[in-house]
């Protein structure tokens, strides 16, 4: 062990850690001590990496040794109270001035608490979203960290050299202060359910309708992935059509078991929403077909429920498949604007100030949801800062004019043959409820104020009133109760 050496380390040594660990040693002017609960990982990683030059820890306090002042280290272990017992553990060896960066999957929430927590010791703690998965974590992922300013002076210059480049501009920014950064990430993971299932909305209604095999499909989406819907989410799903299992000799994707897993933070994105009245409807159905998906005792006891009384056919592919590109499209745009409208609602919730352009821009490169489309949201924000409904940026109501035809015909096609696509379609009711004169809401009120004196207001006088339905149904002036 060399007394203060590395000018930073990383905790945790699983799959994440030792692949960041890895890419901060790559980079030009850093020392990276490592250390990880059981010693058999660090051992692993020095010996598989000797290019990397780390310098090995096997306790807290050879760890914080090793650190040049101030320390700063990266935390990537299991969320939850792992993460606790690591911060715990490092704030008694480490001193104020000092940074912990905790850069696993976080609820944002946490992460506000811990900030507070450690903030008290002198010590700066950042909560940091990192996607990216393996690959990212060790080319160049995408980083959205919070924290307070005075720890973006040191961590800004490291995060930015390990970060994935995007039309020459790293893929990291001071998100904004304590939870912020995890919020971003939070939200981030949320579109990239939206996404995902409505790619697989897409191709359930092309293999239904076309008869098309997994590795003709993967064709198409080879295609869409050289125009407007350009994603790395496009790119893998032409990857994994296209993919043949060894041992059936059949496609990959018709072996693979039809439920849907998830890790939770799609639910934490919807219960942040819910609690913040923000209607994410596309994340939403999204996490809820995963859910769907995964009970197959119910799937199986419904199995002979009656259905559609036509089967899906499609007499003009092209024409089909162009509908379903352009109703992918529209519904990602829904997807997006929805996501951005959270974390709106989120800064100004817990009072941060978040650069939406800047999100957008650190989301091109390095992370799940990276994609061409993105550039557009930057330009959105760029034009009109507070732009408060994304959707109504002038190139999306371009897209949407052009993509509704198709998107209204997918939908209806798909509720008419029996063929479930939630995310299509309850993006489209938001589209349509976004764009709604009246709403029925107006008649939900009267029912409010009929069953629980809820109390209205009115389109055509200011305050607040009430009807005496169980007496003589005359109108009063009344407090607002909401
Ligand atoms: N995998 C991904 O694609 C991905 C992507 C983005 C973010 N993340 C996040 O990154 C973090 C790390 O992910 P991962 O997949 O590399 O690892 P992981 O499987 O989530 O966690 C394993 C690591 O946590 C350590 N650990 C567990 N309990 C501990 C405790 N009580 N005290 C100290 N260390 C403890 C383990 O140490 P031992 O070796 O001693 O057991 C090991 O280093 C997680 O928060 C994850 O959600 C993962």
């Amino acid at each position: 062990m060399t007394e203060q050496s590395a000018n930073i380390g990383v905790v945790g040594l699983a799959v994440m850690g030792s692949n960041l660990a890895r890419n901060l040693a790559s980079r030009e002017g850093n020392t990276v001590a490592v250390f990880n609960r059981s010693r058999s990982k660090t051992d692993e990683l020095v010996a598989d990496h000797p290019e990397a030059g780390f310098v090995p820890a096997f306790s807290y306090e050879e760890f914080a040794a090793t650190l040049a002042k101030p320390r700063t280290a990266i935390i990537m272990v299991k969320a939850g109270g792992p993460t606790d017992a690591v911060i715990d553990s490092l704030v008694e060896v480490f001193e104020a001035g000092d940074i912990i960066v905790d850069g696993g999957n976080a609820l944002f929430t946490d992460t506000i608490r811990r900030e507070k927590a450690v903030r008290e010791t002198g010590i700066n703690f950042v909560g940091a979203g990192i996607s990216g998965g393996e690959e990212g974590a060790l080319l160049g992922p995408s980083i959205m960290p919070g924290g307070s300013d005075e720890s973006w002076v040191t961590l800004g210059p490291i995060l930015k050299s390990i970060a994935a480049v995007a039309e020459g501009e790293p893929c990291v920014t001071h998100v904004g202060h304590d939870g912020a950064g995890h919020f971003v990430k939070m939200v981030h993971n949320g579109i990239e359910y939206a996404d995902m299932q409505l790619i697989a909305e897409a191709y359930d209604l092309i293999r239904r309708g076309t008869g098309k095999t997994p590795a003709e499909i993967a064709d198409v989406f080879a295609e869409w992935n050289t125009g407007e819907l350009e994603s790395y989410l496009i790119e893998i799903t032409a990857e994994v059509l296209r993919q043949i299992d060894a041992e059936t000799g059949k496609p990959l994707v018709d072996v693979i078991l039809d439920q849907a897993g998830a890790k939770g933070t799609g639910a934490w994105t919807v219960q942040t929403a819910l609690s913040l009245g923000v209607p994410v409807s596309g994340i939403a159905e999204a996490t809820f077909a995963r859910s769907l998906s995964s009970h197959p005792e119910q799937r199986a006891v419904s199995r002979d429920l009656p259905g559609a009384e036509e089967e899906l056919t499609v007499d003009d592919v092209d024409a089909f498949i162009e509908d379903v590109r352009l109703a992918l499209y529209a519904s990602k745009i829904v997807a997006y604007s929805q996501g951005f409208d959270e974390i709106r609602a989120g800064a100004a919730e817990y009072d941060w100030t978040i650069d939406l352009g800047a999100v957008s821009k650190i989301w091109r490169a390095g992370c799940i949801i990276r994609a061409q489309f993105l550039n557009r949201i930057a330009d959105a924000y760029d034009a009109e800062p507070g732009l408060p409904v994304l959707l109504t940026a002038p190139y999306f109501v371009e897209a949407l004019g052009r993509a509704q035809g198709a998107w209204r015909r997918i939908v209806s096609t798909a509720a008419g043959a029996g063929i479930p696509a939630p995310a299509f379609s309850s993006s489209l009711s938001y589209y349509d409820g976004l764009r709604a004169e009246r709403l029925p809401a107006a008649l939900v009120q009267g029912q409010r104020d009929f069953f629980g004196a809820h109390t209205y207001k009115r389109i055509d006088k200011e305050g607040t009133f009430h009807t005496l339905w169980s007496g003589d149904r005359t109108e009063i002036e009344a407090e607002d109760t909401h």
